[in-house]
């Protein structure tokens, strides 16, 4: 939307305004261990989420005086937020060879979230597609012959967060090449079209056993990976993971996907409980849910398991079609094991969207 027609021809300033929600993701396979710059040392598969998402509305206005320092202010929930606005500003350095614009305009970023603060759930994935995404619309608006290239908005996104490449399309996603799947990359992800109706309909339900901040970040995990012991197992672990869990996906598979999907989550806590130095995120309560869940699956034979971001919260995978079953055994078992009961209620989602108007 160009607003500068308004003004009188001399003072013309072209202003342009973008704005994007993007949804946060769950990995089924995790991405854990980088390489090079931002890319990963192997495939992960994750689904976009619906209610945990983050809006992001850009604001760039031509600048008088262009000169090499960037103007970005950055505003989190309607308030300046230094420390965000420096992360962000670090971020668009790296991309302004790929959007040469930047230079050239004020930028007024404001940004906020679905899930309130210290909710358990990591925002750097959705924050860097909305944003990502609201930076390559306003490159399209200045020069309309462009099209809306979404996997330039996954490569954009992941310099930002490496997951957040996995939240700019909705549904499954794959990122990471492999061998099997031609349109597969290390530079953005891929969304995955072969998916049996089961795992459509996914239901993600976040116990949040603690919304409290890490003790170790995912960029200090992600290092560890490089000289770690079981690197390369863990390497080959995840390829075969990646072509069984697309099988599975493919086939409606929920035994197989149970037993890939426990067994990633694990492996990842395992993986930092054996680095060097090792570190713990799970917690006491983490350990009694999953006893919780395994009990209550083996008992009513129901498809249902739970994954592990790299924190103590518990993510509940279930096909909604079972959610009259897990709502009371939530309610009843795995309530009291959640900080002041929280819980999130979510679920598979269509990936980003623009909130412009008349935005195609
Ligand atoms: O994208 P990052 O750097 O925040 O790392 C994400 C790592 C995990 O959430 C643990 C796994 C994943 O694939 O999302």
């Amino acid at each position: 939307m160009i607003l500068s027609e308004q003004l009188p021809k001399n003072q013309a300033t072209k202003t342009y305004t973008a704005s994007w929600q993007a949804p946060s993701n769950i990995a089924i396979v995790k991405y854990w261990g980088k390489m090079g710059f931002q890319q990963p040392i192997n495939p992960s598969i994750s689904f976009s989420l619906s209610e945990s998402y983050t809006q992001t509305t850009i604001t760039a206005t031509e600048r008088k005086e262009p000169n090499n320092r960037l103007e970005v202010e950055f505003f989190f929930e309607g308030e300046r937020n230094e420390t965000f606005a420096n992360r962000i500003l670090k971020y668009i350095d790296t991309i302004v060879a790929d959007l040469p614009y930047i230079q050239y305009f004020a930028l007024k970023i404001e940004s906020s979230n679905s899930f309130p603060h210290s909710s358990g759930i990591a925002s750097s994935a959705s924050s860097m597609a909305a944003l990502a995404l609201a930076l390559l619309d306003i490159q399209n608006q200045i020069d309309p012959s462009l099209q809306l290239d979404y996997k330039m908005a996954s490569h954009l996104a992941r310099l930002g967060s490496g997951s957040g490449c996995r939240s700019v399309k909705g549904r499954w996603n794959l990122w990471g090449k492999i061998d099997s799947y031609t349109s597969s990359s290390n530079l953005y992800s891929t969304e995955i079209e072969a998916i049996h109706p089961l795992f459509n309909t996914l239901n993600d339900t976040i116990l949040i056993i603690d919304p409290n901040k890490k003790s170790t970040s995912s960029t200090q995990g992600h290092a560890l990976m490089k000289n770690h012991p079981y690197k390369e197992a863990r390497i080959q672990q995840a390829n075969k993971h990646t072509q069984e869990l697309l099988e599975c996906l493919k086939l409606g598979d929920f035994d197989n996907f149970i037993q890939i999907t426990e067994n990633e989550a694990l492996t990842l806590h395992g993986l930092m409980m054996n680095s060097n130095p090792s570190y713990t995120l799970m917690l006491p309560n983490t350990l009694e849910a999953i006893a919780r869940i395994r009990n209550f699956r083996t008992q009513n034979h129901l498809p249902i398991c739970f994954t592990l971001d790299a924190g103590p919260n518990i993510h509940l995978i279930y096909p909604n079609e079972i959610s009259d079953k897990v709502t009371p055994f939530i309610q009843q078992q795995l309530l009291s094991l959640c900080a002041n009961d929280r819980v999130i209620y979510d679920h598979i989602g269509t990936g980003a969207k623009s909130l412009m108007v008349n935005h195609e």
